[in-house]
């Protein structure tokens, strides 16, 4: 900014104080305009009230330069074509706004003041949180929802009755005794939920996303189409009210009280007996802030007893008897002193700015996740760069924008920060990951955690817990520490019955339950190494198709990728992806030293004669005599391939009780299907197959 802007307002000549108050109307008009017209503001609330601030102070102390169109004698923005227009019977005030508890206390000593009441007088005041939406007028006539509209400029609003009444908090009607008119105020805005849906549903059909709930619940509200707003999720709190016959009590929560009995929701309220109170509940709102399931901005203090109200009035914009206390800033700007790597449990590469220490929303924020190397290539996030950084509701801290460019570009590594394995960003995906694998701490205890469960080692007594506990007294590190523990155990530390949690008999449990495992199936080893995209189904095609460790060891090889192409059902990224594993010496350190404490079963020859050899399956309903997955395993025994989905390449379903839109789709599709007992004669005498019925296992 250059001229007078920079300029303290007690500094200012009047000539400077002129042009600055021209600027400032100019610039008000702009952003009142993409605020409220357009729905995307270009600054902070905070910077906004900044520039209001600012005017208003300038007017103070010249009072003489106060221009026709100052700004401070205007609410809101003109109004757009679309709707038609509604003169508000009494004007839609806005509020103004204090920032301290100093602001706060000239608050209440200004109504002592105006209203001359003695010192020391207390001052009922009710406190409620400000929602961040947007301003409705209700209007109910004999309880009967004749009219809704928008604030516009105060004066003027959009007839937007048709909108409202598509919200469900909104009754059509009151319940009770209301008075014939009756014009409910409050504010229409959209919970984060609702908000994170129309986002994921607006980008899954490829239209804009919304920058902020407020603003989505402004376009929601604005939809020419009221089905449109129907089908966006708007709520509506009631706090205040325009004109009325008749007022059903004579104190500002006795009104609420009255609107909740016609069938309002209204905004949650206290009284407050003094500024102590009022800031008392100001700090507890701001520290739940995040919990709540919308967004509010602050704090909005009211007068409690309405003849006071009355007696104060209003100055030019905002009532004398209410003010809005604001949360501190969400935003704020910082230096970005470096930009670290981090390495999730899942290998994921995340890029961290380290900040300056800043103040963001009463939190002192120093790391910023960068989300992945796309994002800081957009936003040419560099280091030594000055940056806006913003908390919403209380998610981890984002980058919004660069303010002042750093020296030079931020170039990604290429390998891990931990381990210093390679990473590896995959064509069409936006993350890099470390090819460490099983040798990478980041990601150890993950690693572990999915070598032991249920679909791979499955070894009892051994969970997530225990592995996190042995991981962090560094007895396992790897998943062959985990057939080492017996023998080393009472070695160089204390034995494992005396650990907090165990005792003999669980240790020996865990002990034997260990030496049970030993004995693996291929399958599940090559499960266990938590290869990406390698689960249970393609580690079961491996396995089949290799049958022994040394086959399948030998093929884990580069020049084996055409070979490993061949599988049916192996693509290029599964391949892909087991050939780098293996590529990594970390990893084969790992792998060569695990392989020494097991006896890896070879994997049973698929048997090519029987009558389902080759063919696709697909099983859905309940099964009654097997489970789900021993049908499935009898099944590719005999060389058949399960599927879960059927399609013009399933040769045969086998539809067990209460079969649903599979059986229809193979009924569609012409598929032969039978039930579960033709399942069992088409394979009887292939395997043996236990005769008491088992548990039911829902599709
Ligand atoms: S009272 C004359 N109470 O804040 C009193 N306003 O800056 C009028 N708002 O236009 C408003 N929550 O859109 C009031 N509990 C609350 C509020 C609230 C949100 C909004 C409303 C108003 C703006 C004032």
């Amino acid at each position: 900014m250059s001229g007078a802007a920079d300029i303290p307002i007690a500094d200012l000549s009047e000539a400077q104080a002129e042009s600055e108050l021209a600027r400032l109307a100019l610039e008000i008009r702009f952003h009142d305009t993409a605020y409220y017209q357009n729905d995307a503001p270009e600054i902070s609330d905070a910077d906004y009230d900044h520039l209001r601030q600012r005017n208003d102070a300038i007017e103070v102390r010249f009072p003489g330069l106060k221009r026709a169109d100052s700004p401070s004698e205007r609410i809101g923005a003109p109004l757009t074509d679309g709707f038609s227009k509604v003169r508000h019977r009494r004007p839609m005030l806005s509020l103004g706004n204090a920032f301290n508890a100093e602001d706060v206390t000239d608050f209440l000593a200004g109504i002592g003041r105006f209203l001359k009441l003695p010192d020391d007088a207390p001052v009922a005041i009710v406190a409620e949180p400000k929602i961040d939406g947007l301003s409705a007028a209700l209007r109910y006539e004999k309880g009967i929802f004749v009219q809704g509209a928008t604030r516009g400029d105060g004066e003027v609003g959009e007839d937007i009755t048709a909108n409202l009444r598509t919200i469900a908090d909104i009754p059509k009607q009151l319940i009770g005794n209301a008075p014939d008119v009756f014009e409910v105020r409050g504010e229409v805005f959209m919970s984060h939920a609702a908000f994170a849906e129309l986002n994921r549903q607006q980008a899954a059909s490829e239209r804009p996303t919304y920058a902020n709930p407020r603003n989505a619940a402004a376009g929601s509200l604005r939809q020419l189409d009221p089905a449109i707003t129907a089908s966006r999720q708007l709520s509506f709190r009631a706090y205040a009210w325009g004109e009325v016959s008749a007022l059903p009590a004579d104190t500002q929560a006795g009104v609420l009280t009255a609107m909740a009995t016609w069938g309002f929701q209204v905004q949650d309220h206290e009284i407050c007996l003094d500024a102590a109170e009022m800031m008392a509940y100001h700090g507890r709102m701001e520290a739940q802030r995040s919990e709540r399931p919308y967004d509010i901005d602050g704090i909005v203090y009211k007068v409690d007893r309405l003849d006071w109200q009355e007696r104060l009035g209003a100055a030019s914009r905002s009532p004398r008897w209410a003010i809005a206390h604001k949360f501190a800033a969400e935003q704020a700007q910082t230096l970005v002193e470096e930009i670290d790597i981090q390495v999730g449990r899942t290998g994921k590469l995340t890029p961290v700015a380290r900040l300056k220490p800043v103040t963001v929303g009463g939190v002192v924020v120093s790391n910023a996740t960068l989300h992945n190397e796309d994002y800081i290539a957009e936003k040419d996030i560099r280091v030594g760069a000055t940056v806006l950084v913003q908390r919403a509701g209380d998610v981890i801290p984002q980058v919004l924008q660069v303010v002042e460019p750093g020296p030079t570009p931020f170039v990604f590594p290429s390998v891990c920060p931990i381990c210093g394995a390679t990473a590896v960003r995959d064509d069409g995906e936006v993350d890099w990951r470390c090819g460490g694998g099983l040798s990478c701490q980041a990601q150890a205890v993950e690693r572990l955690r999915h070598f032991v469960s249920r679909n791979a080692f499955d070894i009892e007594g051994l969970g997530e817990k225990q592995i996190k506990a042995f991981f962090d007294a560094g007895v396992v590190k790897t998943p062959a520490d985990i057939f080492r523990l017996a023998a080393e155990d009472g070695q160089g530390r204390d034995p494992l019955e005396e650990w907090e949690g165990w005792g003999e008999t669980s240790a020996q449990n865990l002990f034997d339950a260990i030496e049970e495992r030993r004995a693996i199936s291929l399958d599940r080893l090559i499960l266990a190494l938590g290869i990406r995209h390698v689960g249970q189904g393609n580690a079961k095609l491996l396995a089949r198709r290799y049958e022994t460790l040394e086959n399948f060891e030998v093929a884990m090889s580069p020049e084996n990728l055409e070979e490993i192409l061949d599988i049916d059902g192996i693509g290029e990224k599964v391949a892909k992806a087991l050939l780098a594993f293996f590529a990594d010496d970390h990893n084969r350190t790992v792998w060569d030293d695990l392989v020494r404490q097991l006896q890896v079963q070879d994997m049973e020859r698929a048997d090519t004669a029987s009558p389902v050899a080759g063919k696709t399956l697909v099983f859905t309903g309940t099964l009654e005599r097997t489970s789900r997955a021993e049908a499935k395993a009898r099944a590719e025994a005999l060389g058949a391939k399960v599927s879960g989905s059927v399609s013009a390449k399933t040769d045969l379903v086998i539809a067990g009780a209460a079969a649903g839109s599979k059986l229809k789709k193979a009924q569609a599709l012409e598929v032969k299907v039978i039930d579960e007992d033709g399942w069992l004669a088409l394979i009887d005498g292939n395997t043996e197959r236990d005769a008491e019925p088992k548990e039911e296992e829902a599709s």
